[in-house]
């Protein structure tokens, strides 16, 4: 069994608030796993340490064998939408992931297949502004995707999605998974968890324990 994260003993507070108390958890590569909890149970936190963007206070998160804050800055060969996908407004939806991609070294990327792939119409001259809640959110999807990543880490992906949009994803990330992709995914919905994940986890009061 290859894990593709390791969080090991894993701490982080805000002033008095201990958000995450000592978490262990491995996620096994190639599978998908959910995390679940309440509102402000610290999922976002979390997902936020393992990929680099912020701190533990003690502890560690470890994506394909590499210390984030110690081998690498950010978690390599991985993908990510945690909360709402920022975009330039006045900008296409193509256009946008053009111009991500050109601040990644310029790969070639081909971004109209992307958006196909998760239902945007890739010649629509309609600025991100303008999107609907659905749409930005699926734009933010082919976003995290683009790069072909080895790990995907998702923060409620199926938010704003019609039933539709909800089906696709699902089955995007079945597809994906079959590719040997991992994915970690925050959701509040039961059924994305019991119909997509391999495990699930919950945060409860700082806490993080194995559902199954
Ligand atoms: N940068 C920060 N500074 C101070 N407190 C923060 C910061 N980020 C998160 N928190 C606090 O940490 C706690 C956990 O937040 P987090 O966003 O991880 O919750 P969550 O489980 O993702 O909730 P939700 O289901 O609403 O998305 C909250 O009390 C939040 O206010
Ligand atoms: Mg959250």
């Amino acid at each position: 069994m290859i894990n593709a994260v390791e969080v090991t003993g894993l701490s982080k507070s805000f002033g008095k608030e201990t958000v995450l108390k000592d978490i262990n958890i491995s996620f096994e590569a190639g599978k998908i796993h959910g995390i679940v909890g309440r509102n402000g149970s610290g999922k976002t936190v979390l997902m936020k340490c393992i990929l680099g963007f912020l701190k533990p206070d003690s502890g560690k998160a470890c994506v394909f064998g590499n210390v984030i804050g110690k081998d690498t800055d950010f978690a390599p060969d991985t993908g990510m939408m945690i909360e709402t996908p920022g975009f330039i407004a006045t900008e296409s939806g193509a256009n946008n992931l053009k111009w991500l991609l050109n601040l990644r070294k310029g790969r070639k990327v081909d971004v109209v297949s992307y958006m196909n792939m998760i239902g945007l119409d890739a010649k629509s001259k309609k600025p991100v502004g303008k999107y609907s809640l659905g749409m930005r959110q699926r734009l933010g999807i082919a976003q995290a995707i683009m790069e072909n990543p080895k790990l995907l880490i998702l923060d409620e992906p199926m938010n704003g999605l019609d039933n539709k949009g909800v089906d696709d994803m699902r089955s995007l990330f079945l597809k994906l998974k079959e590719q040997g992709v991992t994915i970690i995914l925050c959701s509040h919905n039961p059924l994305d968890i019991s119909q997509l994940c391999d495990t699930v986890c919950e945060i409860d009061a700082g806490v993080l324990k194995t559902v199954r």
